[in-house]
C-alpha cells in the first residue's frame, strides 16, 4: 500500500512538472492576459501586424495601452521574437 501511495506521488510530480515545464515555455509575461480568443498569435493575425515595430505600435498605440504601460520595449521585442515577426 504504502508502495502505491508513493508511486502516486511519483506520478503527480511528473505530470506537475511536465505541465509546468510546458507552460513555461509557451507563457510568456504576455500570456497572463492573452490567452484563448485574445491569444496573442490571433491579435497579431487579426491586426496584421508583422513586425516587432508594428507589434509595439499596436500596443502602445492601441485602445488598451494602460494594460501594457508596464512593459518596456524589450518586452514587446521577446513577444515579437516569440511570435517569429520580424525584427
Ligand atoms: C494585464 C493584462 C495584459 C497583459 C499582461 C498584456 N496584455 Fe495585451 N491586451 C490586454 C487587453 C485587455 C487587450 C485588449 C483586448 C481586446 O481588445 O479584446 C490587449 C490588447 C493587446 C493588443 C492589441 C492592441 C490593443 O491595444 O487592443 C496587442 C498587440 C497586445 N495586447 C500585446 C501585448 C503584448 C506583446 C504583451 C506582453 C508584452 C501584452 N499584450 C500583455 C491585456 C494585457
Amino acid at each position: 500500500m504504502k508502495g502505491l501511495i508513493a508511486i502516486m506521488i511519483v506520478l503527480v510530480f511528473i505530470v506537475g512538472g511536465v505541465s509546468f515545464g510546458v507552460c513555461a515555455e509557451t507563457s510568456d509575461k504576455c500570456a497572463v492576459c492573452h490567452k484563448g480568443d485574445k491569444a496573442l498569435d490571433k491579435i497579431v493575425a487579426k491586426k496584421n501586424i508583422k513586425t516587432a515595430a508594428d507589434l509595439m505600435k499596436a500596443v502602445k498605440e492601441g485602445p488598451s495601452a494602460k494594460m501594457h504601460a508596464k512593459f518596456t520595449d524589450d518586452d514587446f521585442k521577446a513577444a515579437a521574437k516569440s511570435l517569429k515577426l520580424a525584427e
